[in-house]
């Protein structure tokens, strides 16, 4: 996957530095060397030990010290490596490596560097929203800087917003996708759902579920990544848009549904939304207000559109392949050997998403893919893994070699 590629990983002055230690080692279990430059400040957060630990290589952080430089240049720095990547990347060092400065070994590697860079943010949601960070970030962007999130969520100064560091798994993804030459999916077009759908029942309250998307992200990642032209149609999720995807947010199935249907001919669909089945019958204008004494008011129901079954119908619109997936709490794979046929679609993938399982919101998935030839259980993987797997057979379905067949 990331067999023989070598790594510059720049870790700045941010609490999410400690993501970077799982980073490193997510990315040795992919096959790549990494080797560290930590800032000043980097090095409060973790310690140059730990980073030397689990890279297994010396740690670099100072410009000036000769042996360094003696044994490896600023220069020779980036010249050994594939890409760079700076993960946490802070406020400051974006504005450093905006304004070009030289001032310590981590911006002067940068500014000397002719090699793909990949930027992961982490801060203050205030400090990543203000003008100067975003004017920062379209410059980079300009220059040809990739990024990958921030993500959306709680942060360690108990705001809530865009400026979390994207998951260690999500930034080996990128940086495999940025390595990775092999495109067994190029010219491919691909739709996938993702996430809830949200049902207003009046203008402030909605029906939905837990979905987080993080799988159906994952998978448009991973097919976008061997070269696919994927369309995503979320629903509400705090997750960012995957970089080499084409994003389309909606908020309900009727909208998620003509969404798809927009997206032109298609050679897959991946149906990993959970849509909500049914929506409100009446939806209300104005918000619906107590009435003193009345009995609280009967929410009618009615059914929402089957997206996959839609998408599953015979025709000549088909695509080639629809994959669905089945979301049980029990009798988890006859049901999900039943709702295939039921759905017409070619493959689904079946997890338990019983609250113990931690499969909503979660990282993991244990999936087992049922087809037309039977059922496959698999591992219980990161979600990414489980993506990365089925992108896979994506390509065998179409007849090219998957990744460790195009490694070899
Ligand atoms: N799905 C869809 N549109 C819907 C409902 C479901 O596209 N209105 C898709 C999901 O994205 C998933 C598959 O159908 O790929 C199965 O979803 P699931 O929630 O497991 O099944 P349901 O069809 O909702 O059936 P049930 O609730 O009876 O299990």
């Amino acid at each position: 996957m990331l067999n023989g590629k070598r790594i510059l990983l720049i870790v700045a002055g941010g609490i999410a530095a400690f993501k970077s230690l799982e980073l490193i080692r997510r990315l040795r279990e992919r096959g790549a060397s990494v080797r560290c430059v930590v800032t000043e400040n980097g090095a409060r957060f973790v310690t140059p030990l730990s980073l030397q630990a689990l890279s297994e290589d010396r740690v670099y952080s100072d410009m000036f010290s000769l042996t360094d430089e003696s044994e490896m240049g600023h220069i020779q720095l980036s010249r050994d490596a594939d890409l760079l990547v700076v993960a946490p990347a802070t406020a400051n060092l974006l504005a450093r490596m905006a304004g070009g400065l030289a001032d310590d070994l981590a911006a002067t590697v940068l500014l000397a560097t002719d090699k793909p860079v990949l930027v992961a943010p982490a801060m203050n949601v205030r400090m990543w929203t203000h003008a100067a960070t975003m004017a920062n970030v379209e410059t980079l962007k300009r220059r040809g800087i990739h990024f990958i999130g921030p993500n959306e969520g709680a942060m360690a100064c108990n705001e809530h917003g865009p400026g979390r560091m994207s998951e260690p798994e999500e930034i080996a993804d990128a940086i495999e996708r940025l390595l990775s030459p092999a495109q067994p999916l190029a010219g491919r077009r691909a739709v996938v759902t993702s996430g809830p759908t949200r049902e207003a029942i009046d203008p402030v309250r909605y029906i939905s579920n837990h979905s987080s998307g993080k799988q159906g992200h994952a998978i448009a990642s991973a097919l976008a990544a061997l070269g696919a032209e994927v369309t995503l149609v979320s629903g509400p999720v705090s997750l960012a848009d995957p970089p080499g995807v084409r994003a389309v947010h909606v908020e309900s199935a009727d909208q998620m549904l003509a969404a798809c249907l927009a997206a032109g001919t298609l050679d897959i669909a991946v149906c990993a939304a959970a849509v909500a089945d049914w929506k409100a019958a009446h939806q209300a204008n104005a918000k619906i207000k107590k009435k003193p004494g009345a009995a609280p008011p009967a929410l009618e129901l009615t059914p929402n559109p089957d997206i996959l079954a839609t998408l599953s119908k015979p025709g000549p619109n088909r695509p080639t392949l629809v994959i669905g997936f089945a979301a049980e709490t029990e009798d988890l794979v006859a049901n999900a050997i039943e709702k295939r046929k039921r759905k017409g679609c070619d493959w689904i993938l079946a997890n338990d998403v019983s609250p113990e399982t931690g499969t909503f919101g979660g990282e993991r998935n244990t999936v087992h893919l049922v087809t037309a030839s039977g059922v496959e259980d698999w591992p219980t993987l990161g979600k990414s893994e489980v993506a990365l797997r089925l992108a896979d057979r994506v390509v065998r379905f179409f007849g090219g070699p998957t990744r460790a067949e195009a490694a070899e």
